[in-house]
């Protein structure tokens, strides 16, 4: 090449660096990532070469391009309602009984303990410990997602010194950059504003240091709703927010639940701020689905997945209280309780919700015992508006029979109590049937369609077995009932099942969420057994060197460790252990409300 041209494109290139780096110093100020000091000094932290300085952005000072003309305000009126009591009156036990369940409450404390020791030492300040190895992830924008989201955790179970440890490590987190491009917005209002706000409310305000960080996360989320109609970008890239003149509009194909569930965070961050801002941008959402709830596909319940940006609900076919759309009901009666009942609106989508849920999603499967019980399934609607049952049960949908049982109080439906309690029963029928005793995190059963007419038969399972496998297994001249009982043989399933769709356990909360709730409604000690057979059967299984990890096979002893260990299991699952054995006055839920990743806030 000549040599003058070679200098000219040096010239040009050194000009245009200049120019960008002159560019971005006007509209952001450059600053390293937070420190990322080990916990203890002893660890064998990789010695990782310096990341690259990270844009950031002071979401206070963020003016929003969509300001809304007017702005809700936060109900405030003193003359609520008075509510009704959501706990049970007696919660009777002997002397003896009491010493058994401080020694479960203790080893449910040792539990946490393992894990945590895992996490400062090996992960401290990333989002989760890999509990096989003993490495870390950071998965949930890498703010620390186990640190915050267990703060309320360390709380409760009375461990004080590690709680002041973590937050002063939570002081040090900058929110105004991250460590992930896209941003999940409902994992971040769910683990980290629920973290903050529930740590903050459980200790009496003492360390404001909590909710000025809730604040900040809050602001930053304020972004993702800065849209021309207010809906949220459920997957939402910051730095386009911070920084680019792009206009953004809502997500066109928003998972139900990740746009539906984030009000009870915003509504406990205005209360405590004062400012309606907050409750504004949740309170929008929900008008929108109070508006779209008789007009989907199957009226009375939202599909899983919705476009928000042109606010049609109505095109997907897909119903289910279960993954993907699980805490948008679930926020329905919590929301009505948070408000101190001053909102009528969310009593009644979820009166209609439910209605509609008994309906066409519980179903009573096939029991060996014809144990009366229900589980919550999945249907989709075809193309002339009938409803097509999938027998599916998921782990996920256990957090149900919980949340039925609260309504059931809230709103004074004592006929719902049963209904909670034969949900709950399908699950605990789950975990009992596998050779773990763990329920996995997909299965189907045999759904009788006639709730009255549902006596066991082997004929009756064996029709159910052959509905899911017809087209694999191709002993065409075997009898219906030989090509069964070789299924069965083949894929070990317990009696009544008909497939085990996906045999992992996950450290999942869900079902021991609903047994704890049933639990405090009832006042029934027979959920003290059930939480300790669940608790005995989940340690034993999951442990490891560092943690507790998950499993690849609830049906097979022995089958392998997953080494993924969400922030959940020390936020939630262990959080509800802990609280079934606890005092009934420890979170009482005539208090308090949970989020869906367990953090109370106070109810107003
Ligand atoms: C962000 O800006 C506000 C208002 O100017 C200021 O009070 C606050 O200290 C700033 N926060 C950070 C983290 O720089
Ligand atoms: C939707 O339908 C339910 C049940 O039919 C009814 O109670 C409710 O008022 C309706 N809501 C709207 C917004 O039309
Ligand atoms: C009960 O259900 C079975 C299987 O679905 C059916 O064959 C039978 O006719 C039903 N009996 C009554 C009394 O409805």
């Amino acid at each position: 090449m000549n040599i003058l041209l070679r200098r000219w494109l040096l010239l040009c290139l050194v000009s245009l660096t200049l120019i960008y780096f002159l560019s971005s110093l006007s509209q952001l100020t450059l600053s390293r990532p937070p420190s990322r000091a080990p916990y203890n000094l002893d660890t064998d932290l990789p010695s990782d070469s310096p990341p690259p300085p990270k844009k950031h952005v002071n979401w206070s000072t963020y003016s929003p391009r969509n300001a809304p003309t007017s702005t809700i305000p936060l109900p405030r009126s003193t003359h609520a309602p008075s509510l009704p009591k959501i706990q049970a009156r007696i919660f009777a036990e002997t002397q003896e009984q009491g010493l058994e369940r401080l020694e479960r409450l203790q080893a449910v404390k040792d539990a946490f303990t393992h894990s945590w020791r895992g996490y400062t030492r090996h992960a401290w300040l990333h989002d989760e410990l890999k509990p096989v190895t003993g490495e870390y992830r950071d998965v949930f924008g890498g703010w620390g997602a186990t640190l915050v989201d267990s703060l309320d955790t360390l709380w409760i179970m009375g461990l004080e010194r590690e709680f002041k440890v973590a937050v002063e490590a939570v002081a040090g987190i900058d929110f105004g950059t991250a460590g992930e491009d896209v941003l999940n917005v409902f994992e971040t209002t769910i683990r980290y504003l629920g973290g903050l706000l529930a740590a903050y409310d459980l200790s009496g305000g003492r360390f404001p240091v909590l909710l000025e960080k809730a604040r900040e996360v809050g602001g930053m989320l304020m972004g993702a709703l800065d849209t021309p109609n207010h809906m949220p970008v459920t997957r939402w890239d910051w730095q386009l927010s911070a920084f680019s003149e792009t206009e953004m509009e809502a997500s066109n194909h928003a998972i139900a639940s990740e746009v539906g569930s984030l009000t009870l965070e915003f509504t406990r961050l205005a209360q405590l701020t004062g400012e309606d801002r907050f409750y504004d941008a949740v309170q929008r959402i929900t008008d929108e689905f109070e508006r779209a709830q008789n007009g989907t596909r199957l009226p009375g319940l939202w599909p899983m997945m919705l476009n928000v940006r042109r606010l049609m609900f109505h095109t997907d076919n897909t119903f289910t209280l279960g993954g993907m759309s699980d805490s948008l009901y679930e926020y329905l009666p919590k929301q009505y309780l948070l408000l101190g009942g001053r909102v009528e609106q969310y009593q009644s989508m979820y009166t209609y919700a439910l209605e509609t849920a008994k309906k066409y999603l519980f179903f009573r499967p096939l029991h060996p015992e014809n144990a009366d019980i229900l589980i919550s399934g999945t249907t989709k609607m075809n193309g002339v508006g009938n409803p097509h049952l999938d027998p599916q049960g998921q782990h996920l949908t256990c957090f149900v029979a919980g949340m039925v049982a609260l309504g059931a109080k809230a709103f004074e439906q004592p006929d719902d109590l049963a209904v909670a309690e034969k949900l709950m029963h399908g699950c605990i029928w789950a975990y009992d049937a596998m050779a773990t005793g763990i329920m996995p995190e997909l299965f189907r059963s045999a759904p009788c369609e006639d709730a009255n007419n549902c006596t066991w038969s082997d004929e009756r399972w064996y029709d159910g077995v052959n509905a899911f496998y017809k087209h694999q297994e191709g002993e065409k001249d075997a009898s219906p009932a030989a090509r069964a009982r070789r299924l069965i043989e083949l894929n070990k399933l317990p009696k009544g099942f008909t497939e085990i769709t996906d045999g992992r356990y996950l450290l999942r909360p869900e079902a021991i969420e609903s047994v704890w709730v049933m639990y405090r409604v009832t006042g029934d000690r027979k959920y003290q057994d059930v939480a300790w057979r669940m608790f005995t059967a989940i340690s034993e299984a999951t442990k490891t060197k560092f943690g507790h990890a998950g499993i690849q096979n609830v049906n097979d002893v022995g089958s392998g460790t997953i080494d993924v260990c969400e922030s959940f299991w020390t936020a939630e699952t262990l959080k509800y252990f802990y609280l079934v054995f606890a005092d009934e006055g420890v979170v009482s839920l005539d208090e308090w409300v949970l989020n869906t990743e367990a953090h109370p806030f106070k109810r107003g």
